[in-house]
């Protein structure tokens, strides 16, 4: 079951004496959940890594309230970057650029370049102003693991790690951001999100290369094997695929996009979704924790289209499942 945790908060000012003294607290975003540290003070950055169990070479976001700050992170901005400062934040794009010398490299796991986005959530834009300056946020779970989507997931996976979490309700897009690689001669997306390639070459005037799984010695968006996961095995697989499945086998979680066939066996939990992107990630990860709760022997998720619409969440599933 979920539970309301104890370290539910919507006191900001709380939240902001808690990261001054080099706490954790969790904020809310329109992506995900994030673990707020403060990103200049490297024992609470340090912290981050060892609640999430993340390792150290994985570089983490840093979180602004103002495109102004990106200067005091980055250097070397191009035009690019201001432009898509301007379009799309707050908003759920994360920009990487050459890492201001200022930077600890525990941020960015010893490379040169940063990560930096304004979150879109009224309560951590406050957080934020009030805090004055940046806060790393890599998704509030545990490293591996499905990402946070309500404050009740973060309690689940770092209840005790953190000292707060800022209950902003759930989050109103569900998947992480688009990340945009600017560093090089053409802009290329790192990670799949809300907004998509299209969307930034009509701002850019350019073309975007779309990369999620970077074949360089770049560390970044879920690189590894098994990536935005829950501990039950989940398997990709067309509906046909499922249904032959499912009539073999009893105990296990399904999530479609049509409806239960009738003559499959009750003890088949058959979860149906809508063929509507938008609405299908803002649950995506809340159903994969709930299925997970089951215990069952696995979870088929039936696959998405392949349309551009639907790439970031083809992308999270792939990585959510078991590789064949
Ligand atoms: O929507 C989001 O981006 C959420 C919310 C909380 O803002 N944050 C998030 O953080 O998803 P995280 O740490 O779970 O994922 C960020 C990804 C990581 O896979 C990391 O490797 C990559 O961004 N990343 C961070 N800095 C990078 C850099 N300098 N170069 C390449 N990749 C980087
Ligand atoms: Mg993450």
């Amino acid at each position: 079951m979920l539970e309301v945790s104890n370290k539910a908060t919507q006191n900001l000012d709380l939240a902001v004496s808690y990261l001054r003294s080099g706490e954790l607290v969790a904020f809310p975003t329109e992506t995900v959940y994030g673990l707020g540290a403060d990103a200049r003070n490297p024992d609470a950055i340090q912290k981050v890594f060892q609640a999430k169990g993340r390792p150290a070479d994985h570089p983490l976001i840093v979180h602004i309230a103002d495109a102004q700050q990106l200067s005091e992170w980055a250097t070397r901005i191009p035009a690019s970057a201001w432009l898509l400062a301007a379009s799309f934040w707050p908003g759920p794009l994360t920009i990487i650029l050459p890492k201001h010398p200022s930077v600890s490299a525990l941020i960015t796991g010893g490379q040169d370049t940063i990560a930096l986005r304004i979150p879109k959530h009224p309560l951590t834009l406050e957080l934020l102003r009030k805090f004055g300056s940046g806060l790393v946020g890599p998704s509030a779970n545990k490293y591996g693991h499905v990402s946070p989507t309500l404050a009740a997931h973060v309690a689940t996976d770092l209840g005790d790690a953190v000292a707060a979490i800022v209950d902003g309700g759930p989050c109103a897009i569900g998947i992480e951001s688009t990340i945009i690689y600017l560093s090089n001669q053409q802009p290329v997306i790192m990670r799949q999100g809300a907004i998509t390639a299209a969307a930034i070459e009509q701002i850019l005037q350019t073309k975007v290369l779309v990369n999620s799984m970077p074949q360089t010695s770049i560390r970044t968006a879920g690189g590894d094997e098994s990536h935005y996961a829950p501990n039950t095995p989940v398997y990709l697989l067309a509906l046909n695929d499922i249904i032959a499945y499912a009539q073999q086998q009893a105990n296990i979680s399904v999530i479609s996009l049509h409806s239960k066939p009738v003559d499959l066996a009750t003890n088949i939990v058959w979860q149906q979704l809508p063929l509507d992107p938008v609405a299908y990630a803002h649950d995506l990860y809340a159903n994969l924790r709930a299925h997970d709760q089951l215990n069952n022997t696995a979870i088929l998720v039936e696959q998405v289209p392949l349309t551009i619409s639907w790439a970031a969440i083809n992308d999270r599933l792939t990585r959510a499942s078991v590789k064949k």
